[in-house]
């Protein structure tokens, strides 16, 4: 396979692989060092199934099915439908996930590890594309701390909920998704996370908030750990730490959480379709050593 990074802060291409086919576990093994280098990767031209995008992503660890159990692909729940499509007055998938700066899933125990995205339809207006998706780089971002605040945070923690993602998304962003049934919440009630974490592969800090689920850093007198906690998120914030990725139909994209934030640009109208098909790989094998290094050994 070929892997040519973008040059920006996160990113690569990797050509010369067919994804529909089982990986080798030589394969694999790069593909786990090139998401640890790069975070987001890009392999052109994959015409996957969504059987071949659920047998794909499963090899990273195991996979999240959708929270409301709705826009799920047809006997495969693991495979969510993302779409602003409406088919005979029925939306086909979710029109608006991830429009917000975000991890996938931190406000489980066990957060998430990758994102396997294909793009089976993509706006394009006057030959621009639209809906592109933006990340940003935790552990570029956590690099440039000051040793003090590195110093200050090591044991930090911080509580994650989706709750106020979705209630964020209802209120700010005119979803008209339902508020969180009381049996929803209770299956997801908040979990705490390190405010740093160490990346399994890597070896690098990253930082571990994000603005979808944390609002304050734990064990701070009241104020001060709602204010740290922003000046956190400012900071990953930056337009230097962010690589804008521009799709094209059929790209398949992996990008991993833990060196991430990401969130989806609705710059698109209800007639320009849009429709991902997606994958939520937990990070429950990616933090067990044993697979780590039984995967890299290849
Ligand atoms: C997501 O947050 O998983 C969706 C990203 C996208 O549709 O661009």
């Amino acid at each position: 396979m070929n892997i040519e990074p973008t040059g920006q802060i996160l990113g690569a291409t990797i050509t010369d692989l067919n994804l529909s086919e089982p990986l080798s576990k030589s394969d694999f093994a790069t593909l786990l060092r090139a998401l640890a280098e790069h975070s987001v990767l890009r392999f052109p031209n994959q015409l996957l199934s969504a059987t071949a995008l659920r047998d794909l992503a499963q090899r990273f660890g195991t996979l999240q099915t959708g929270v409301t159990g709705k826009a799920i692909e047809p006997g495969i729940p693991e495979v969510s439908i993302l779409s602003n499509i409406v088919r005979n007055g029925v939306p086909i998938g979710i029109p608006d996930a991830g429009q917000s700066w975000h991890t996938d899933m931190t406000y489980n125990r066990t957060p998430g590890y990758i994102n396997a995205l294909v793009a089976y339809e993509v706006p394009v207006r006057d030959g621009v594309t639209l809906g592109s998706t933006e990340f940003t780089n935790t552990a570029a971002a956590y690099d440039d701390l000051s040793d003090e605040l590195k110093s200050s945070l090591a044991d930090a923690t911080a509580l994650h909920d989706l709750n106020l993602y979705w209630e964020y998304m209802r209120r700010e962003k005119g979803s008209s998704r339902a508020a969180l049934t009381e049996e929803e919440r209770k299956k997801r009630p908040p979990a705490r996370h390190p405010v740093f974490l160490t990346h399994p592969v890597s070896g690098r800090k990253i930082i571990f908030v994000n603005p979808g689920y944390c609002v304050a850093v734990e064990g701070m007198p009241p104020g001060e750990g709602e204010r740290m906690m922003q000046t956190l998120l400012d900071h990953v914030l930056q337009p230097k730490y962010r690589y804008r990725h521009h799709w094209e139909v059929n790209d398949m994209l992996i990008w991993d959480h833990l060196g991430t934030w990401h969130t989806a640009i609705a710059d698109y109208g209800p007639n320009e379709s849009r429709l991902m098909k997606r994958c939520q790989v937990l990070a429950d094998r990616i933090f067990d050593p044993d697979f780590v290094r039984d995967a890299l050994a290849a």
